[in-house]
């Protein structure tokens, strides 16, 4: 947007060609204003104009390289990376060799131009170690080529006096791979000669200033440039150029590009003796013959030079000072004067320069060549010199300009000419821009029947007296009516007065200018002979690199022939290089130089317009403005933008035209930005064809993504397929390894099951035979023996039946412990059952009836122990016998239980007195002894309960019921013999006639009831009581007291 914004600034347009009002000032103006705020670059659609700014600028910065990589060309600002990227992608995407043109006046900035290319290329493309490697040696090329091939000039400080271009070869990735360096016609005189002001090649200086002094030693130098004679005296030093350190560049950049350390000593071993041979002074003798010959004065310089290159110093001094001359078939050995001495002294110092700097290029293209069989694009950087006018003009400002006449005529051709000529050819309409053609120049220069360059050859050739004079003549002859000739001949046949044609010059209107040629050492330079004798002897020093220089000094090869002249020679290289570039996409860089004075930010608006005008930038706008900023033929367009419509895309079945006008329709751009030629589709503006590009990057985008994601598809269904068929494989050898392993193991199962149940079955069969069997039958025989034993010794021994006797012998065996005791208690039961079932019914009443005194009184009366000895008789009175009871058994009848007799309290005195008790099934009656009649009869169901004491005393209170008939005076207090055995009878007859237990005290106190009142009697133990019987006191009414002992 920025950049947009810039370039649409009216002030200082940064396209020219949108300039309004386009005019040649507004044109000046505007490249002035860009200067003055150091935007240095201009477009005029993609020509960039460069305009030297003579300071360092900071849009050269690495940052600088990322934003121009890969830009839109008119969406950025102009600069020259700009054009660098966009032929660097032209070159890569859409494979076509580009070239670089880079045309302006020496010191107009080509040589930093094509550096600054070389150094964006190199910096965009990609990186590894081979390629870092070919881009460094490619870059590295430069110091040491200007080293040797440039030099300070009046006008250019670092002028270029060689003609380079160089081819960069790229793989289809866009990686360097080589490269190719062509040089052109060095500017070899400078070697002896140079005007005041400047200096002699880089070289001489760096050398001097740089080489340590080993190094000068073995080169047999010294440090002072004043000490050499080609070397100008007053300029040496260059400011703000130190040639020490440059010296070290350019050796650093020799080991960069694989020069070996004994190249690079023979290499300065040969500039040493150039520059030595400076130094050769000859000096005038004269022969016996009266002939005037010359010798080395000084022969220290000679002999120097000759320990460098290995040579006889005799050898050099003869052919530097004779010549050896062939007439018919006799060879005459002339000597030379002194000034042809130093003729061929100089000659041989250019000579061996200018071949040591070929021999230079071509070792660098040793170094930097392309692999053969890889395949490759080009891109040719051409950084020639610049058009030149001095004030005095020779040989090589003649061929440096044709040079730069012939680039013009490419560019006019190109972007003017050819242009026009293609819309007409194609049928576009079109108003043709008048331009000025320089191919009139061209022909005057090089036309091989006619042109100055033929003339000369002519000259050089002629047998007979030759001289530029005679040249000048035929030149004069031949163009007295050429538009684009002068001489003082010519404007004299013109009647024209030009004071600043001096005689022996001629002139020609450059595109850029009318210069002035001295036609002095035209034909000298232009046959560039050296004697044979100088050759022969190089070629005769032992030094390999300068004996190589000169292969014709080979006697062997001795060839009568003259070689082609310096002038043919560089119209064949320009033809070899035009042709070169026609095959080729150019770019235009066209440097302008701002001032003469080299001055920083310095504009002279009359010389930018001189430069205006000769590099024909008006028409080249006028041109741009109608013309069509791109063309191609409808095949090659239609195949690369065919997918930006479904129509087109894959195939176009009907004719290019017709597919190119679809594709273009559908995508609706303006009409007046297309026009459809007879062969090729023409695009007005950039930004179209960008939007056009733009769109196909992003469909190729698509279609890249679109061919992927089917690839991928198709790619993971066969895979998936392969995978499934595998799986299937795979699965059933698995299923199949399985079942097999599991019928494996089944088998076994069964057989290992089988032979367990066999051999059980076996087993079981035999079982008896074995051992195992035997010990168990053993122990279970011995433990059935010892408890037959056991149980048989037993029977034998019983113990006595007799109830009473527990005893019982134990278990002779432990384990016989449980069983012995569970006899023991089935024996006793036994023995007790057979006691019972022998039993009388008396006896078993009897013994009841203990049983129910040991249950009533047993641990709770101290007579109870008594009572057990005492059998219960029951009849203790014998009724039946003793008549004088008859009443009383008649009373008892049958139901008698117990007859006693028994002493009856008085409840008032507690004095006893007999009385006889009767107890039957129903009742109890207590009789006088005497009367032996019933005082008394109770109802058993009178009776409530009965208390007894806890001692051995027979004392009982009889309670009755309250409801009870029979004892109207209250309860009675009885003493018994037998008490123990009428309590047990009393309760089990009660039992027997109610169902009710006797309700039995025994305690130390209970209250009796009497029919005056109740009394509460207490037992005292005393000893004042009898024996057995208790003694009752009364005490108060309702106390009474039992001492019982
Ligand atoms: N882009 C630039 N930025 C800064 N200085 C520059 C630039 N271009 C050129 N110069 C300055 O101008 C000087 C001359 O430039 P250069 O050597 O490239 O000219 P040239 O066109 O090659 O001349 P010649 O034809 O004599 O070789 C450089 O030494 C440098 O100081
Ligand atoms: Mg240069």
């Amino acid at each position: 947007m920025e950049a947009t914004n810039a370039r649409l600034d009216a002030a200082a347009v940064g396209d020219l060609v949108l300039l309004d009002p386009l005019t040649e000032e507004s044109l000046l103006q505007t490249l002035q204003e860009r200067f003055r705020r150091s935007h240095i670059y201009t477009y005029i659609g993609n020509v960039v104009i460069s305009v030297n700014p003579y300071r360092p600028l900071p849009i050269y910065t690495p940052e600088k390289v990322q934003e121009y990589r890969n830009c839109n060309f008119f969406a950025v600002t102009p600069h020259i990376y700009a054009i660098a990227d966009d032929a660097y992608r032209s070159l890569r995407d859409r494979d076509r060799d580009q070239c670089i043109l880079i045309t302006g006046e020496s010191g107009a900035g080509k040589t930093e131009a094509s550096k600054l290319v070389m150094s964006y290329v190199a910096a965009v493309c990609s990186r590894g170690e081979e390629v870092d490697k070919v881009k460094e040696q490619l870059l590295q090329s430069n110091p040491v080529l200007e080293a040797f091939g440039n030099a300070k000039t009046v006008r250019n400080d670092n002028s270029s006096r060689f003609g380079k271009y160089m081819d960069v070869a790229f793989d289809f990735k866009g990686e360097p791979l080589g490269g190719v360096i062509s040089n052109y016609l060095l500017e070899k005189s400078r070697i002896v000669q140079h005007v005041k002001g400047e200096r002699n090649f880089h070289i001489f200086y760096q050398l001097l200033a740089g080489g340590s002094a080993q190094l000068l030693q073995q080169l047999k130098l010294r440090q002072d440039c004043w000490h050499y004679g080609y070397l100008n005296h007053e300029s040496a030093g260059l400011p703000g150029v130190d040639d020490a350190a440059n010296f070290r560049a350019t050796q650093d950049a020799m080991r960069v590009i694989g020069f070996s350390p004994a190249e690079v000593t023979a290499l300065l071993e040969v500039t040493a003796v150039v520059l030595k041979l400076g130094n050769v002074q000859l000096s005038s003798s004269h022969r016996a013959s009266g002939m005037e010959a010359c010798s080395v004065a000084e022969p220290q310089e000679l002999q120097e030079i000759c320990d460098l290159i290995g040579l006889d110093p005799g050898t050099l001094e003869r052919a530097l000072c004779s010549r050896t001359v062939k007439a018919r078939d006799e060879t005459v050995l002339t000597t030379l004067s002194v000034p042809q001495g130093y003729y061929g002294r100089d000659a041989l110092a250019k000579n061996i320069y200018s071949r040591l700097f070929d021999w230079l290029v071509n070792r660098i293209n040793t170094s930097i060549q392309v692999k053969p069989g890889k395949q490759r694009k080009v891109m040719g950087v051409l950084d020639i010199y610049g058009f030149e006018i001095f004030q005095d003009n020779g040989f090589e400002q003649f061929i440096i300009n044709y040079c730069n006449e012939k680039l013009q005529q490419i560019f006019i051709l190109m972007t003017l000419k050819e242009e026009q000529e293609e819309y007409v050819r194609e049928g576009i309409r079109w108003t043709p821009v008048e331009f000025f053609d320089n191919s009139i120049i061209c022909n005057l220069i090089e036309n091989s029947k006619g042109g100055v360059l033929a003339m000369l050859d002519e000259e050089c050739l002629r047998p007979g007296v030759v001289n530029e004079d005679t040249f000048l003549t035929k030149l004069n002859q031949l163009f007295a009516g050429h538009k684009h000739y002068e001489s003082k001949e010519t404007q004299n046949a013109r009647r024209v007065m030009d004071a600043s044609l001096p005689p022996r010059c001629f002139r020609i209107h450059h595109y850029a200018g009318k210069v002035t040629y001295n036609v002095t050492g035209f034909i000298e330079k232009n046959n560039d002979l050296l004697f044979r004798d100088l050759s022969q002897a190089m070629w005769a020093a032992r030094h390999t690199l300068l004996r190589s220089l000169f292969p014709e000094g080979d006697p062997q090869k001795v060839s009568l022939k003259l070689p082609p002249t310096a002038g043919f020679q560089f119209k064949a290289s320009v033809a070899t290089l035009m042709k070169n570039l026609y095959s080729k996409n150019p770019n235009y860089i066209r440097c302008i130089k701002p001032n003469e004075t080299k001055a920083a930010m310095r504009f002279t608006p009359e010389l930018v317009l001189a430069q205006i005008r000769y590099l024909g930038l008006m028409e080249n706008v006028r041109v741009r403005r109608v013309g069509y900023a791109f063309r191609q033929l409808y095949g090659p367009f239609l195949q690369r933008y065919k997918m930006l419509s479904p129509r087109t895309w894959p195939r176009w079945a009907g004719s290019e035209r017709q597919g190119a006008e679809v594709l273009l329709a559908e995508l609706a751009f303006p009409a007046e930005e297309l026009a459809f030629g007879h062969t090729k589709i023409f695009i007005r503006s950039p930004r179209t064809l960008f939007d056009l590009e733009r769109r196909r990057q992003e469909r190729v985008a698509e279609l890249a993504t679109l061919i992927q994601k089917i690839f991928r598809g198709w790619r993971c269904r066969t895979r998936y397929q392969l995978m499934r068929k595998s799986q299937i494989i795979i699965s059933a050898w698995f299923r199949g390894h399985m079942q097999k392993n599991k019928y494996e193991r089944m088998k076994r199962s069964a057989l290992v099951i089988q032979a367990y149940a066999r051999g059980w079955q076996v087993r079981r069969a035999y079982r008896r035979y074995f051992r195992s069997e035997a010990s168990a039958r053993l122990g279970n025989f011995i433990y059935r023996r010892l408890v037959q034993k056991f149980l048989v010794g037993l029977g034998r021994n019983l113990p006595p039946l007799s109830v009473p006797d527990r005893t019982w012998p134990p278990a002779p065996y432990k384990f016989l412990a449980d069983a012995n005791q569970e006899l023991r208690s089935i024996f006793y039961r036994w023995k007790c059952k057979k006691y019972r079932e022998q039993l009388t019914p008396q006896r078993r009443a009897l013994l009841r009836a203990k049983l129910c005194a040991s249950e009533l009184f047993k641990d709770k009366k101290t007579l109870y122990p008594k009572s057990l000895q005492e059998p219960f008789r029951g009849e203790y009175l014998g009724l039946t016998q003793n008549p004088k009871y008859q009443k009383l058994h008649a009373v008892a009848k049958d139901k008698l239980v117990m007859a006693d007799t028994v002493r009856k309290v008085n409840r008032a005195s507690g004095k006893t007195v007999p009385r006889l008790l009767l107890l039957t099934t129903e009742h109890l009656v207590l009789a006088d002894p005497k009367a032996a009649q019933p005082k008394t009869v109770l109802s058993l169901s009178d009776i409530h309960s009965v208390s007894v004491t806890r001692f051995s005393d027979g004392f009982l209170a009889l309670h009755l019921k309250e409801t009870s008939t029979g004892g109207a005076k209250g309860d009675f207090l009885l003493v018994s013999d037998h008490l123990i055995e009428l309590v047990t009878r009393l309760h089990q007859t009660l039992m027997d006639a109610t169902a009710q237990a006797l309700s039995l005290h025994i305690a130390d106190q209970f209250s009796t009831r009497f029919q005056k009142g109740n009394v509460a009697v207490t037992v005292v133990e005393s000893a004042k009581a009898g024996s057995d019987v208790p003694v009752c006191r009364k005490r108060g009414s309702h106390k009474m007291e039992v001492l019982v002992h």
